[in-house]
């Protein structure tokens, strides 16, 4: 095992056990519900936007590992960030992890998230990594709910 799947791994792991941002926000300015119909499972996101940018973010939902981790740490990326830095790293994940896996790949922006980078040698796991940054499209651009 390389050092990026060791990290890939380690990553995982722990922001499943102990997803960062968790829960519910009150009166959210946006929000969005992801549906990844292959398995069932759902993520939903809720967003403070204030000043065009995004104060506070919370996910809820049911999901797989991969899933789980990506949210949390996907949260933790964009907070703080305007609506168009977030619309740009969703744009940048979602070109990451669809990208061909023998393409070599810029993931500098992308920070801790580029450990999803791996997932491209698995379509099925690329919706699981993917529900909630699609979800986080979905709420920024008003479209309330995705499913892929
Ligand atoms: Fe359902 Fe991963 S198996 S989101």
């Amino acid at each position: 095992m390389n050092s990026l799947e060791e990290l890939y791994q380690e990553l995982i792991l722990e922001h499943n056990q102990y997803p960062r941002n968790f829960g519910v926000l009150e009166s959210p300015t946006h929000k969005a519900r992801g549906l990844n119909p292959l398995c069932g499972d759902e993520i939903n996101l809720y967003l403070i936007v204030e000043d065009g940018k995004i104060k506070d973010i919370k996910f809820q939902g049911q999901g797989c590992a991969i899933s789980k981790a990506s949210a949390s740490m996907m949260t933790e990326i964009v907070k703080g960030k305007t609506v168009e830095e977030a619309l740009d790293l969703y744009k940048k994940f979602h070109d990451m992890v669809t990208a061909d896996f023998t393409e070599e790949i810029n993931t500098e922006q992308l920070g801790p998230v580029a450990v999803f980078s791996g997932v491209r040698a698995f379509p099925a796991r690329v919706k699981c990594a993917s529900l909630a940054w699609h979800a986080l499209e979905a709420a920024l651009t008003g479209k309330e709910e995705y499913s892929e």
